[in-house]
């Protein structure tokens, strides 16, 4: 079996475990069962730039390098989570754009490169994750590998005029291309991809999500990224009947639970979230003392200024809800911002009877299918979930609801506090029908099969073809294989079966 080697930011490490997020959810999930190599930064900041450490556990090698102070404030800080972070998200307001940081971004990108190129071998298949690594298969190219390489996109993918605002992003995404597939969230982030490579990168739009670039053709797919639905279903099950996931049930007294848990950042939504929720008590006076909300969001990126301005921005916010609507005894909401164990959360979520879901943008956003998978099938919660998280797409029984209207947030509250047990299971029904045959380990094989299909047939039409398909032209679009592999040696037989 082709050896799979994972690139990402973020890689878990021997100390703090897996890091919080969608990503590290999504791969961490894959590499337990798949094995291979998984590639990129320890986490910690180092006074030079040293080595590489590699450690072995349970199927995986994890090989990391450190970042210097420098690379960290200007590589992940300004650039990654100041620049690409917001406007990718649709939100260019919040970007600061210096040329250094993107000169550092590059740098680093090239320096993961070289570092990881000794440790290849010719039949691995490369797969590079999210915005921090947008030139990493360019620098790899650059550096000789040949090895079939696909990437995929975690965040969505924003139009092409909002990208036009960093100076960088045109050659970014010219970057991007020298991979051979390159995958997205949804349909959306695939085609506002394909519309910024036709603008900064003169590329051709080919039937069968393919892009001519030169003579090379480059393969765009979607693969939402999932959970372990089943898994994670057995978990809530368990950690419901901890004592910390009592202790919060009893705390309620027998009030409605209104859950939100992400990581602290301005694309959540979470002062629009706040906004809601006092809309709530206002529009329909009936829910005080009888629902009240935990708000779990955890610190994050808190060297970043955007960051930072909105931590203080929610305190504010909060201590002004509770204090203009709380009682003696009772108090709206609950604000959390330590990061919570995930096995605990999963507990939580069971016990909620709302899970509030808000982004302004998400690329995906597991922590609904997260809520999905943790409710009591014979008596769930309902989903309220903002229609711009990728997850909406195929959560269909969720409430959906546009984030910035206070007013239709605190109505799909409403209906979600009061909705009837038959129309919760119904609801219900539908979101895990969408969720339950999925997992990590399926989304990683459809990619990873996507990926040799498409260096299969993304050879240039000058290489030989077979000798009894002289006479055809090469078929662009379909997943016939007319040509002959650009990448050998790749061992399809066991490919096919990945796991
Ligand atoms: C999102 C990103 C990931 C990132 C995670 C946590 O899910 O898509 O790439 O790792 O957030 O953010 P952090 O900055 O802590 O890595």
């Amino acid at each position: 079996m082709n050896r799979l080697v994972v690139v990402s930011n973020r890689v878990p490490t021997a100390t703090a475990g897996a890091p919080a997020g969608g990503l590290a959810v999504a791969l961490d999930g894959l590499m337990e069962k798949r094995g291979g190599l998984w590639f990129g930064w320890s986490g910690a900041v180092a006074a030079s730039s040293g080595g590489i450490c590699v450690r072995h556990d349970g199927g995986v090698d994890y090989a990391t390098i450190d970042l210097t102070q420098d690379e960290h404030d200007r590589y992940y800080n300004n650039f990654a989570n100041g620049v690409l972070w917001p406007l990718l998200h649709t939100m260019p307001e919040l970007m600061q754009f210096d040329r250094r940081d993107a000169r550092v971004y590059r740098e680093v990108n090239a320096r993961m490169a070289g570092a990881l190129l000794p440790l290849l071998r010719p039949t691995d298949l490369v797969w590079v994750h999210d915005y921090h690594l947008l030139p990493l298969a360019a620098a790899l190219r650059a550096r000789g590998v040949s090895n079939p390489i696909g990437f995929f996109l975690h965040v969505p993918f924003a139009s092409a005029d909002v990208l036009a605002a960093a100076p960088e992003v045109g050659a970014l995404v010219r970057d991007m291309l020298a991979a051979d597939l390159l995958g997205f969230q949804t349909e959306n982030d695939l085609a506002n991809f394909a519309a910024a490579a036709e603008l900064f990168a003169e590329a051709r739009r080919l039937p069968g999500n393919a892009l001519e670039v030169g003579h090379r053709r480059v393969r765009l797919g979607v693969f939402p990224v999932e959970i372990d639905p089943h898994g994670f279903a057995d978990l809530a099950s368990a950690m419901a009947r901890s004592p910390e996931a009592m202790r919060l049930r009893r705390s309620l007294h027998g009030q409605h639970l209104i859950l939100g848990v992400e990581r602290l950042d301005p694309t959540k939504g979470l002062l629009q979230r706040l906004g809601g929720l006092r809309a709530l008590f206002e529009q329909s006076p009936k829910w005080l003392r009888r629902a009240t909300m935990l708000q779990i969001a955890a610190t994050s990126r808190k060297d970043v200024a955007s960051y930072r301005a909105l931590r203080d921005s929610l305190d504010r916010e909060a201590g002004k809800l509770n204090a203009d609507l709380a009682e003696a005894d009772w108090q709206p909401l609950r604000f959390v911002s330590r990061a919570v164990n995930r096995a605990l959360v999963a507990g939580y979520l069971r016990h909620a009877r709302v899970g509030l879901v808000t982004p302004l943008r998400d690329g995906m956003n597991l922590v609904a299918k997260e809520f999905v998978a943790a409710q009591d099938p014979t008596d769930p919660g309902v989903l309220v979930l903002s229609r711009f998280a990728g997850a909406a797409q195929q959560l269909t029984g969720a409430l959906t609801i546009n984030p910035h209207d206070a007013h239709e947030m605190a109505d799909a509250l409403d209906r979600a506090l009061a909705m009837p047990l038959a129309e919760r299971c119904e609801r219900w029904q539908a979101c895990w029908a969408a969720i339950e045959n999925r997992s990590p380990l399926v989304w990683g094989r459809s990619f990873v099969a996507a990926l040799l299909r498409a260096t299969t047939i993304s050879a240039v039409p000058d290489l030989p073809l077979r000798a009894n398909d002289q006479a055809k032209p090469p078929t662009i679009g379909t997943d016939m294989v007319l040509v002959e592999p650009r990448h050998l040696p790749i061992m399809l037989p066991d490919v096919v079966n990945l796991n």
